[in-house]
């Protein structure tokens, strides 16, 4: 079976891009019959850029109500919270010793940090912590932990996934065997990067977010408040860099999308484009999100479901391989 690995971090409320870019593609992914899936709470990440236990928390909860609400059968797929999987932290270290301090140099997210600082005129390093520099190496344990084959993501996280092989495949070298598959990432080219309100990545960190769950009224009021340029009603719209255009393809058919687009050549203006995006988005999400109240209302309910899910999956996959991997470096087998 292929294994399928994807995670989010609980870092806030799920927005659409999480739905579009990981839960939607994973749990479409998960219905194959020759696939092995894997969906988990990153809340190990989450502590890198939320260092507030209530956040934290409620976050988790409300990622993994998503992910119910969305349809993941916990039955059929191993769904579990990172922070409940000990072996997590404990391969990322052994990855730390043989992951190149200069790879990590290059990753996206801190390379904008150092570049923030310096335009600052700050320290390159001012404010960073060893966790963000380090933030790849905790998600390459999360992925060769399972030996996972496919990684469903957005664009965003593609580099973390080819460091993810680098790391796999230092360790299987210089310990010469095959623990590690190396996995690759697989990105939905339909959907890219889904833009946030003003047009930017939709992403926590920019406050530009829409969330997956937020009520009709409301979801109605932000769509209605995404950033568009002056063109006036029946002057044609370049479909090009519009967040409208972007946003409606990723929940409508082609043949949807087509016609979205000769609209905008006629000159639909943009309230009436705003209106046929919030149907189109709400039409998909409505259902979902009547199972998300009821589930946030049983949070014991999904405790214990996260609870079960982590302890299976250690007995059958983590501790064995762990003990493998313990083994293969010279450590003491705990078993
Ligand atoms: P996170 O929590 O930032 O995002 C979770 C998933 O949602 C995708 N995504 C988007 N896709 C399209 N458009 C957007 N605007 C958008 N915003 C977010 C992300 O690409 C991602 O797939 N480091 C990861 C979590 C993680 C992980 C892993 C993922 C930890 N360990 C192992 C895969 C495998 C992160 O912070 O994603």
């Amino acid at each position: 079976k292929i294994r399928v690995l994807t995670g989010i971090t609980t870092s806030g409320t799920p927005h659409l891009g999480n739905y579009v870019g990981a839960i939607r593609p994973a749990i479409a992914a998960a219905q194959a019959p020759d696939v092995e899936s894997f969906y988990f709470l990153a809340d190990y990440h989450s502590l890198i850029k939320a260092q507030d236990p209530a956040r934290t928390q409620r976050s988790t909860l409300e990622i993994a109500a998503a992910w119910l609400a969305c349809g993941l059968d916990p039955q059929r797929v191993w769904f579990y919270r990172q922070s409940d999987i000990p072996e997590i932290p404990e391969l990322t270290w052994l990855l730390t010793c043989v992951a190149s301090k200069g790879i990590l140099n290059r990753a996206h997210a801190y390379k904008a940090a150092v570049d923030k600082n310096r335009a600052e005129g700050e320290d390159d390093d001012a404010g960073i912590t060893a966790g963000l520099f380090m933030y790849p190496v905790l998600m390459a344990a999360d992925i060769l932990l399972f030996n996972a084959d496919k990684v469903p993501v957005g664009r965003d996280q593609i580099q973390h996934i080819e460091m993810a092989r680098d790391f796999g495949q230092r360790f299987n070298h210089v310990y010469g065997g095959d623990y590690f598959v190396l996995p690759e990432a697989v990105v939905d080219a339909q959907v890219a990067t889904l833009p946030g309100l003003d047009g930017r990545k939709m992403s926590k960190s920019y406050g530009n977010t829409i969330p997956l769950f937020a009520p009709r009224d409301e979801l109605k009021k932000l769509i209605f408040s995404i950033v568009t340029d002056s063109t006036p009603p029946g002057a044609p719209k370049a479909t090009e860099g519009s967040a409208i255009f972007q946003l409606y393809q990723a929940f409508a058919s082609r043949q949807e999308t087509e016609a979205f687009a000769r609209a905008f050549a006629d000159g639909i203006a943009w309230g009436d484009a705003k209106q046929a995006l919030f149907e189109r988005i709400d039409a998909e999400i409505a259902p979902l999100r009547e199972r998300y109240q009821a589930l946030l209302a049983r949070p014991d309910q999904i405790e214990a479901r996260l609870r079960e899910g982590a302890a299976r999956l250690r007995q059958a996959y983590a501790i064995p391989m762990m003990a493998r991997l313990r083994d293969a470096v010279g450590l003491r087998d705990l078993s």
